[in-house]
């Protein structure tokens, strides 16, 4: 039996996502994103084609490393104008009903008590499909803009990430006891005040007193996301995640980096096998392979290098414009997202990048490899990948939307099930059950249960 081959849509409420320059060519539909209709059947493409989820991520602030303006990101879209991703939710969520949604949201600039009341109000409109994308920030911009001189140092966002997560978890799991709520219309009484909680929490960074707000949704905490590739950002993952992302742009690249966070999961106490493990990849499918690889040369050709040079700049906290074409990218620490310079740099040995091979590599689907082909040729890849990396899926990025999903949705997805290597139909419940086969509920044994009340532990 083939392994199982997951697929995550990989979106952001923007124009221009990983794909700088697509949007100039007439039938690509990405400037639709101010339009409902657009989402909808967005989300509902993918529901046809048994995607497990929608990902959504999200920055805060702008691209202005290189060149030190924002000008090349404006200019190309890159990531600007963004709007905010989580209102797009319910309405794709009322369209279907087995399709997960991922919301990434920095914990840099929210606090626990409202982040956790915006969840549990998605998770409740969506049936438990929602999953949230755990993510510290990188651009210093986005610290400006709300008021902070520069970021925090890079672990030490981390750090603070630990406890934000700490004060969500005693606010889903351990403010409101199951059974709390009685909707008992003879009596009149809605909840059962003895059994729900107030939170007290005083930390380092956070202080909370006070009863949760929300009555539990389907999930409690939702599915839990992470994509920090650094040390410390693997660390992070490897405690709270359930699902993992890996942004790597070579095979061997994603297999280092696959065992790396097995690794990491094991030294956290936990089975290697106990969180998903999903590869960020861009595919360009078509009927057949002379098609497919002339679009791939298409897109090449209508790439905004210099939107790939804000977006590379960004996520390193480089300045690439201080760098010839020629010049290679050797690693150093900084305090922007220290994976994506390591993926180019330090993560495969056996592969020496320069700027411009980095630059026309981002392009077209960011830090993920771009499989070209015919359906055969394409799952082929996938497969070879999953089988010798271990991982469990794709976090698939797209060069023209909705485009690239209707391709994949026609062609690759009946190929997979066609080999047993992809579902044919959805499984019953929340996302948490779909993926990973479990309770709507956190696993008894993540560092989020322990909060639980009601159920013969203290609570917090
Ligand atoms: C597949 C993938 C998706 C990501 N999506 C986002 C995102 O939407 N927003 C964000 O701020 N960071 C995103 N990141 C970046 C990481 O979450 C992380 O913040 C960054 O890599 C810095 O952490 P690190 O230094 O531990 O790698 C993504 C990374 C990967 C690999």
């Amino acid at each position: 039996m083939p392994r199982q081959i997951r697929f995550n849509a990989f979106m952001m409420n923007c124009v221009a996502h990983l794909a700088p320059g697509q949007w100039t060519a007439h039938d690509d539909r990405s400037t639709d994103y101010l339009d409902t209709a657009y989402w909808v059947e967005l989300a509902t493409l993918l529901e046809e084609g048994l995607f497990d989820g929608l990902f959504l991520g999200d920055v805060i602030g702008v691209y202005d490393e290189y060149n030190g303006s924002p000008d090349a990101a404006l200019r190309t879209a890159a990531q600007v104008p963004m709007n905010d991703p989580a209102v797009l939710i319910p309405l794709m969520a009322h369209a279907t009903r087995h399709l997960g949604f991922g919301l990434t949201v920095s914990v840099a600039y929210e606090t626990p008590y409202l982040l956790a009341r915006r969840f549990t109000t998605l998770d409740h409109l969506s049936g438990g499909r929602v999953a949230w994308n755990v993510v510290t920030s990188y651009l210093q911009s986005g610290a400006r803009s709300l008021g902070q001189d520069a970021l925090r140092a890079h672990d030490a966002r981390y750090d603070r990430a630990d406890e934000f997560l700490s004060v969500c978890y005693q606010l889903w799991e351990g403010s409101w006891e199951d059974g709390a709520v009685l909707r008992d219309r003879e009596r009149g009484v809605y909840a059962d005040p003895a059994r729900v909680h107030a939170v007290r929490h005083e930390g380092a960074h956070y202080r909370v007193n006070g009863v949760f707000q929300c009555e539990p949704s389907p999930q409690r905490t939702p599915l839990l996301f992470q994509a920090g590739g650094s040390t410390r950002g693997t660390q992070f993952a490897a405690t709270h995640a359930e699902c993992i992302f890996l942004g790597a742009p070579t095979h061997n690249g994603l297999r280092a980096s696959a065992q790396q966070v097995r690794r990491a999961l094991s030294e956290a106490g936990r089975a290697p096998d106990s969180a998903l493990l999903f590869a960020m990849l861009t595919v360009i499918v078509d009927e057949t392979a002379q098609a497919a690889q002339a679009r791939y040369e298409a897109y090449r050709a209508r790439a905004s290098y210099e939107g790939a040079l804000a977006l590379l700049s960004g996520w390193t906290g480089i300045d690439l414009a201080a760098y010839r074409p020629d010049d290679t990218l050797d690693y150093v620490d900084t305090d922007a997202g220290q994976s994506a310079l390591a993926s180019f740099s330090k993560l495969d040995p056996g592969k020496v990048w320069t700027v411009r091979d980095a630059v026309e590599f981002v392009a077209i689907g960011g830090r993920g490899p771009v499989v070209v082909g015919d359906a055969q040729q394409v799952a082929d890849a996938l497969q070879a990948l999953v089988e010798d990396t271990g991982i469990d899926g794709f976090n698939l990025a797209w060069v023209e939307s909705p485009r690239t999903y209707r391709d994949i949705v026609r062609h690759l997805v009946p190929e997979l099930q066609r080999r047993g290597a992809y579902k044919t139909r959805y499984e019953s419940g929340t996302l948490r059950e779909k993926l990973l086969g479990c309770d709507a509920k956190l696993d008894a044994r993540h560092v989020g249960a322990k909060f639980r009340r009601g159920d013969g532990s203290t609570g917090a």
